[in-house]
């Protein structure tokens, strides 16, 4: 524990830290970078790029700090970050030194505000934010490791099968090379994928959540190709897309993440979607007609016409059941999507449809997809009166805020 004196001036120093936040997570990234240039081989130099890895990871260690006499409160956080370490494979040995470029950042942002006092203070409570992450992060190894079909680290697989979804999506059906048993997963979990790229000085690791259900001898992934913006087009998604066939291996780490469907849970579940945000719904909306025929569950789908709409024919299949009730929003339909119709509601999923068709008393909402998606769809739950512990969702990125 640390004592009250240094816990004061942690908490005194957050908020002069807070208004420098991206500076020197920014300066700290560049410090570390610079000594350790191996560590690029983890971190995704897209989000580096946009500032949104800095803008997580700064907002993460001031929470920690003013929590620093009572971590247990943030121990929710701790975790989720905690699976993603995991899935990417930090270690303990890696700590020490986001520590001493964290410091060294401090230092150089604040200049001699920055006192010896003040510096010891946040070395200290760094030892100890990064304890917790090591001690859940132990845990995860172990049990990613020792459960059935476990491994530890990135294990070999076949890419099975490769199936063209819609214009954007395509599906990959992964096999391990040692064809041996694989770890179960929860529905809404995701593996990393660790490519080695001709040409690339780098490692490029990054998740894909499983789109199929669990149980299966296989783990799908479906996988959008971001190309055709002003932004260079994206690095795995189009190497994926391109340049990986069936019968070609890829590196894949446990499954891992803690957007999850609770399947002790009997009452209703709304899953709603934007785009390839239906991944881990599909694997949910998949395991509750596999396991819990009961169970009343609502698919919501927005994309921008069945010119990219994914999967569809698999819900639609689905859709006969009297427990499942499906729904598919196009905001820009084609003139065949309307002669076919294709789509169920034209437009945005609104908090008037919503509060009209999938308001339950009890039910638990789901949601992934585009961040402007996500915050209309949380704006509008909190708005009809859905209780913060029924709402769950899933960043396909750095974790950002919703509220904002
Ligand atoms: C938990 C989780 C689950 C996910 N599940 C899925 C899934 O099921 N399916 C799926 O398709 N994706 C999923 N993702 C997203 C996926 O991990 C990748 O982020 C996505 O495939 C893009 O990776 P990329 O390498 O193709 O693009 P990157 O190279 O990482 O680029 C990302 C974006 O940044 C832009 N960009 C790149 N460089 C710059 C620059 N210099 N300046 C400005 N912008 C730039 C690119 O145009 C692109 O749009 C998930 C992410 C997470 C965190
Ligand atoms: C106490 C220290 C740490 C804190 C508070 C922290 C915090 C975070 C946060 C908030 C995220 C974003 C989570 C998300 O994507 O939703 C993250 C991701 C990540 N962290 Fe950490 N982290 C710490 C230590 C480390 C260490 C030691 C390493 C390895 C050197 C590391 C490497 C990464 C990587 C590679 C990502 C994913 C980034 C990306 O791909 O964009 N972190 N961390």
């Amino acid at each position: 524990m640390l004592d009250q004196k240094t816990i004061d001036i942690i908490k005194s120093t957050v908020p002069v830290l807070e208004k420098h936040g991206e500076t020197i997570t920014t300066r700290f990234y560049q410090l570390m970078f610079g000594n350790h240039p191996e560590l690029l081989n983890i971190f995704n130099h897209a989000n580096q790029k946009q500032g949104r890895q800095q803008k997580a990871l700064a907002g993460t260690v001031y929470a920690a700090a003013m929590y620093i006499d009572n971590l247990e409160a943030i121990l929710p956080v701790v975790k989720q970050i905690a699976h993603k370490h995991r899935s990417l494979g930090i270690k303990p040995e890696h700590y020490p030194i986001v520590g001493k470029h964290l410091l060294m950042a401090i230092k150089d942002v604040l200049g001699d505000a920055a006192t010896d006092e003040i510096i010891d203070a946040w070395a200290q409570a760094y030892n100890l934010i990064a304890d917790a992450f090591i001690s859940v992060e132990a845990e995860m190894y172990d049990e990613a490791t020792h459960q059935q079909g476990g491994w530890s680290g990135f294990r070999n697989f076949i890419v099975d099968r490769k199936v063209i979804e819609s214009d954007v999506i395509t599906s990959f059906y992964l096999k391990p090379e040692d064809n041996r048993e694989i770890a179960g997963f929860i529905p809404g979990q995701y593996i990393s994928i660790k490519l080695e790229i001709e040409g690339e000085k780098f490692t490029h690791i990054r998740q894909y959540s499983l789109s199929d259900a669990p149980g299966k001898d296989y783990y799908r992934i479906s996988v959008k190709k971001e190309a055709g913006t002003a932004n260079p087009d994206g690095m795995v998604s189009n190497y994926l897309h391109d340049k990986v066939s069936e019968g070609d291996i890829l590196r894949v780490s446990a499954p891992a993440g803690d957007f999850i469907l609770d399947t002790k849970k009997t009452t209703p579940v709304v899953l709603l979607s934007g785009g390839v945000g239906l991944t881990p719904m599909m694997s949910m909306l998949k395991t509750v007609v596999e396991v819990q025929p009961g169970r009343q569950v609502t698919f919501v789908h927005a994309a921008a016409n069945s010119n990219v709409h994914a999967l569809g024919d698999e819900v639609k299949a689905l859709s006969d059941l009297d427990h499942v009730n499906s729904f598919v929003f196009y905001d820009a339909p084609t003139e065949e999507d309307r002669l076919n119709k294709r789509f169920d509601v034209e437009g945005y999923v609104t908090r008037e449809w919503l509060k009209e068709n999938v308001l339950m008393e009890e039910a638990d909402f789901y949601f992934c997809g585009p961040v402007p998606f996500m915050k209309a769809i949380n704006r509008s739950l909190k708005e009809l009166g859905v209780k913060e512990s029924r709402i769950h969702f899933e960043f396909f990125g750095p974790m950002g805020n919703l509220e904002e």
